[in-house]
Formats: structure tokens, C-alpha cells, sequence
């Protein structure tokens, strides 16, 4: 059995994060499995902290404060934010809705990307998702290669050579400590 709660009304005197506790362990003793984690929407006043994944800290709260599986959604709107949120135990289950309407087919191009073969297709797009699948491995591929192109050097690359120019300047050769 699953519900959908609002966790919070994001306005002073509706429900706080105490009461979503108080909430979630009633629904945990009445024995639901999983609990949908959404919020706000009811009083016009509300103030709601918008942002990427606004509402998983509030699932993030159930799941591991009560011990309930949850649900997270809300502005949750790719597939890496999807696999960060469960592999980090934040939620066990993520719905997306807003991202499905600019594009239905997004479950299936992130099984694309990531090369997921136990996604069901269906039989007239067979050919559709051959042609997902190869194409994906190239874009992996590219995008892969402009990160490493981009990405800036580590802490310890500057740091060796911070040591190597400390070296040169008092007479060392790279690498080699000063004399
Ligand atoms: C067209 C549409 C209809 C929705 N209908 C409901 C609804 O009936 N009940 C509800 O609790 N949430 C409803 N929602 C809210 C979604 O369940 C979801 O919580 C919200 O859209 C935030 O997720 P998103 O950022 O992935 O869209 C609806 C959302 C959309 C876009």
C-alpha cells in the first residue's frame, strides 16, 4: 500500500517537519509500505523553497528517520539526478511528471544512455531502440572525452606542481627537492 503525503504547507501553521514525522510513523504502524513525499499546494500564502530536487529532503527525512521506503518527486528532471538520489538512500522509488510531458520517451533514452537492457520496448520501435543504442555508445563517448578535456586538474596535480616550481626556483630540477 502507498500513500502521497504533503510533508510540509511551506507556511506558518500548516504542517512542519514534526508533524510529518509524527505522520509518516502512523502511516508506518497502520502498516503502508511506501510513502510519496510531495508538499505545499494548499494555501495560497505558501512560501516554498523552489530549486532542483526541492522535495527529496523531505522523503530523504522519512526514509531514513522513521524507516519507510519512500518515494521522492519534484523537479527531479534527469536521469543522473534520478540514479543519485537512490544510490544515495535518499528514496527508493522516483517519479517524474512535468519532464515526461516535454518528453514522453524519456525513460527510454535513459535506458539508451546508460545501455539498461531490461527495458521493455515495444515491438514496432525494435529498430528505434537499435538505433538508441548505438548511437548512445558514441555520445558516452564524446561526452566523456570534452569532460576530461574540460575538467580542471585535481588538488594534487596543483599541488606537485606548486612543488615543482618551488623546487626550480631554489635550484632543484622538477620533481627533485631543493639542495
Ligand atoms: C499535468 C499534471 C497533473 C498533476 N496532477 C496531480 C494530482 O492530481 N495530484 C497530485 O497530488 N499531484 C499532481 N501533479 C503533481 C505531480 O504529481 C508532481 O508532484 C509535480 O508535478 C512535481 O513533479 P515534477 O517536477 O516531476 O513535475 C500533477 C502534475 C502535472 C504536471
Amino acid at each position: 500500500m502507498s500513500i502521497r503525503i504533503s510533508a510540509t504547507d511551506w507556511a506558518p501553521g500548516g504542517l512542519s517537519e514534526e508533524d510529518l514525522l509524527a505522520l509518516a510513523r502512523a502511516f508506518k504502524e497502520a502498516g503502508v509500505d511506501l510513502v510519496d513525499v510531495s508538499t505545499g499546494q494548499v494555501v495560497p500564502q505558501q512560501k516554498p523553497v523552489y530549486g532542483r530536487m526541492y522535495q527529496t529532503p523531505f522523503a530523504d527525512k522519512v526514509r531514513n528517520e522513521i524507516g519507510l521506503a519512500t518515494m521522492a518527486v519534484g523537479n527531479i528532471t534527469s536521469a543522473d539526478q534520478v540514479n543519485t538520489i537512490v544510490v544515495s538512500g535518499r528514496a527508493d522509488l522516483v517519479a517524474l511528471a512535468r519532464p515526461h510531458l516535454a518528453d514522453p520517451y524519456f525513460t527510454l533514452r535513459a535506458a539508451a544512455w546508460y545501455q539498461h537492457s531490461g527495458q521493455f520496448w515495444p515491438k514496432p520501435y525494435l529498430q528505434g531502440r537499435d538505433q538508441a543504442y548505438r548511437l548512445a555508445v558514441r555520445d558516452r563517448e564524446e561526452w566523456t572525452a570534452g569532460r576530461q578535456a574540460t575538467k580542471p586538474p585535481s588538488h594534487e596535480v596543483k599541488e606537485e606542481k606548486a612543488k615543482d616550481e618551488r623546487a626550480a626556483k631554489s635550484g632543484g630540477g622538477p620533481g627533485k627537492k631543493a639542495a
